[in-house]
């Protein structure tokens, strides 16, 4: 794993163009199919499943983008779970008409709040949600960081459950074959730079709090995926 044994923090492209700039958007198109093929709503949508005792009421998205990776776990797992209040954060306000329409149709409740995620939790510490989820987003953050985020949600909901991009050489090799889906050079850049500040080993299960105890699963699930569950108390079923 030559010159990927530790992570590295760039910049990403994406996060410095205005909301509206065609290569963000054309980025933002290309970020759902990447997802698509990472597999990535299938995976949030089983850990989700498998780490909540009962249906959860009320779940929150930090670093939610658009939405539309939220959607299509949504869609996995509203035929069970309905009259959920979902909350999507984010820095920028992207959620579509459609996609709140889409949402509503599922029985889900969206709300968005355009925030500095580090704000919001520390605003909302006394809010409670039964879960948090975040998907290719953690890897934007250098560990200090993400020590002070975990602290955060530790506080405010009993699972976490993380999607990241795994730090190795074949998604590395795979984010410099992205052109071969038709993904701008955006995406491309930001791809490889993902790759190379993702996750592996457990390493994510050493940023969270000792305190309160919670329970903690870290692992790659398929070719290129770090996940990371923290769960509060007793497993289901247990
Ligand atoms: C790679 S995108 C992933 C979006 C979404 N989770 C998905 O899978 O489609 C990362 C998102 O994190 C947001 N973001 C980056 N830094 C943030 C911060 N400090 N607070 C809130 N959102 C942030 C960006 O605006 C962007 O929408």
């Amino acid at each position: 794993m030559s010159g990927l044994a530790l992570r590295q923090i760039e910049p990403e492209i994406l996060d410095q163009l205005p909301e509206t700039d065609p290569r963000a958007v054309a980025s933002r198109r290309d970020l759902k199919r990447v997802n698509a093929i990472m597999a990535q709503a299938r995976i949030t949508a089983s850990l989700l499943r498998a780490n909540l005792v009962k249906p959860p009421r009320r779940i929150l998205e930090i670093g939610a983008g658009d939405g539309t990776f939220m959607l299509k776990v949504a869609e996995r797992l509203a035929p069970d779970w309905r009259d959920i209040e979902l909350v999507l954060v984010d820095r920028l306000h992207l959620v579509s008409d459609t996609s709140f329409a889409a949402f509503g149709a599922l029985g889900w409740k969206v709300r968005t709040v355009q925030a500095d995620v580090f704000a919001y939790v520390d605003e909302n510490a006394d809010q409670c949600f039964d879960a948090v989820t975040a998907n290719l987003f953690l890897h934007h953050f250098n560990d200090g960081e993400l020590c002070r985020l975990f602290a955060g949600l530790s506080q405010i909901a009993p699972v976490f459950v993380a999607t990241e991009p795994l730090r190795g050489s074949l998604p590395l090799l795979s984010a410099g074959m992205l052109w071969a889906i038709g993904a701008n050079d955006v995406t491309r850049h930001d791809a490889a730079v993902s790759v190379r500040a993702g996750f592996a080993g457990e390493e994510l299960s050493a940023l969270w709090p000792q305190e309160p105890p919670f329970e903690l699963q870290e692992r790659r699930r398929g070719l290129f995926t770090q996940t990371f569950v923290a769960r509060r108390g007793e497993a289901p079923g247990a």
